[in-house]
């Protein structure tokens, strides 16, 4: 994109995150307030960043939230802190890439709150930062982004309790995992072709995907082979949120009335947290906006990928 393509976007952004902070000010009118204080959210990674600030919006508009952090007293420093707001907020311990850890997060979900009402599934890593690009944590950012959510959707999804609103769960994703973005494309077009056709998406697809780009990590061929160019380990993780959000939606969608599960992704913009070394065009604040947005709606959708309160194509 040329300088003047770039002043156009940057003008486009601004005016709509305007529009954003506008309507930011309505509150939910009565009607379209689904939940109540007995709906019970959980935010994974939930006492810093974009993670917190999902949690502190969800409590300020009345749920019942669950942080969960790898360190307990981090996570009750943040619980504390919404507390003494008045929001109602609880804390559990959790790491995503751990399955001991996420099913003794599971029992206790259960346990003091009954199951769960919302996930959402924004702990992440990412360990590049401006223009590097290294794959020395690949495995970990896989890990951890793609097979981390895994885990949690698979273990909580027979927690969520029956509702006439549905369930939801929401992803925190990231534009950089699209499969035909304006900064990051695949160059292998089979696998494109069939990531962008809803139904040839399948669950080994994905996990042979990142497979495949781990191997070519540990043999060091990963360079040549037309994998997303920015920031690709982490672009990589998140494109596969995006198609397993997809496959779940159209795995969900037979669900009898009354036991519906929503299920959606979003990116949060670039936003000033510890992962982009606070670099970014927007605050926590602000980036969780639009997460919260599509947790609240009151008619949700399936399978969307939303960005500055819009659905965006994969
Ligand atoms: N910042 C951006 O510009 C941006 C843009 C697009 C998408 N995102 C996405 O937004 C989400 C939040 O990122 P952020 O910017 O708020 O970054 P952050 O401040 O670094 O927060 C990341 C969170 O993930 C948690 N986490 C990492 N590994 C975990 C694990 N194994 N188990 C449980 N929790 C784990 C961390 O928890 P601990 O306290 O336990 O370390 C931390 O709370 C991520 O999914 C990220 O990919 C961010």
């Amino acid at each position: 994109m040329g300088k003047a393509g770039k002043e156009r976007a940057k003008e486009r952004r601004e005016k709509r995150l305007q529009e954003i902070s506008e309507l930011r000010k309505i509150p939910y009118p009565p009607a379209d307030r689904w939940w109540s204080s007995d709906t019970v959210a959980a935010v994974t990674g939930s006492c810093r960043g974009i993670g917190f600030e999902i949690a502190r919006q969800l409590a300020v508009n009345g749920l019942r939230v669950v942080l969960t952090s790898r360190d307990p007293s981090r996570g009750v420093e943040a619980m504390s802190a919404l507390r003494m707001e008045g929001l109602d907020a609880d804390y559990c311990r959790l790491d995503i890439t751990d399955d001991a850890s996420v099913r003794s997060f599971a029992d206790w979900m259960l346990t003091k709150h009954g199951g769960i009402d919302v996930l959402v599934n924004n702990a992440g890593v990412n360990f590049n930062k401006g223009s590097e690009n290294s794959v020395e944590h690949a495995a970990e950012v896989i890990e951890t982004n793609y097979f981390g959510t895994k885990r949690m959707i698979q273990t909580m999804i027979p927690l969520m309790r029956p509702s006439t609103f549905g369930a939801r769960i929401l992803n925190v994703s990231s534009r950089l995992g699209r499969v035909d973005g304006r900064r990051n494309r695949l160059g292998d077009v089979a696998l494109k072709e069939q990531l962008l056709k809803e139904d040839c998406i399948s669950e080994n697809l994905i996990d042979q995907m990142v497979a495949d780009f781990l191997q070519q990590v540990n043999d060091g061929s990963w360079v040549s082979n037309g994998w997303p160019q920015v920031f690709t380990d982490y672009s990589l993780s998140k494109l596969a949120v995006n198609a397993y959000t997809r496959l779940m939606a159209r795995a969900l969608s037979n669900r009898p009335a009354g036991h519906r599960i929503h299920i959606n992704c979003y990116c949060p913009g670039w936003v000033r947290t510890s992962m982009t070394g606070w670099a970014g065009n927007i605050s926590a604040e602000e980036g969780a906006d639009t997460g919260v947005w599509a947790v609240l709606l009151s008619d949700s959708p399936d399978g969307n990928f939303f960005a500055e309160r819009r659905a965006l194509t994969y």
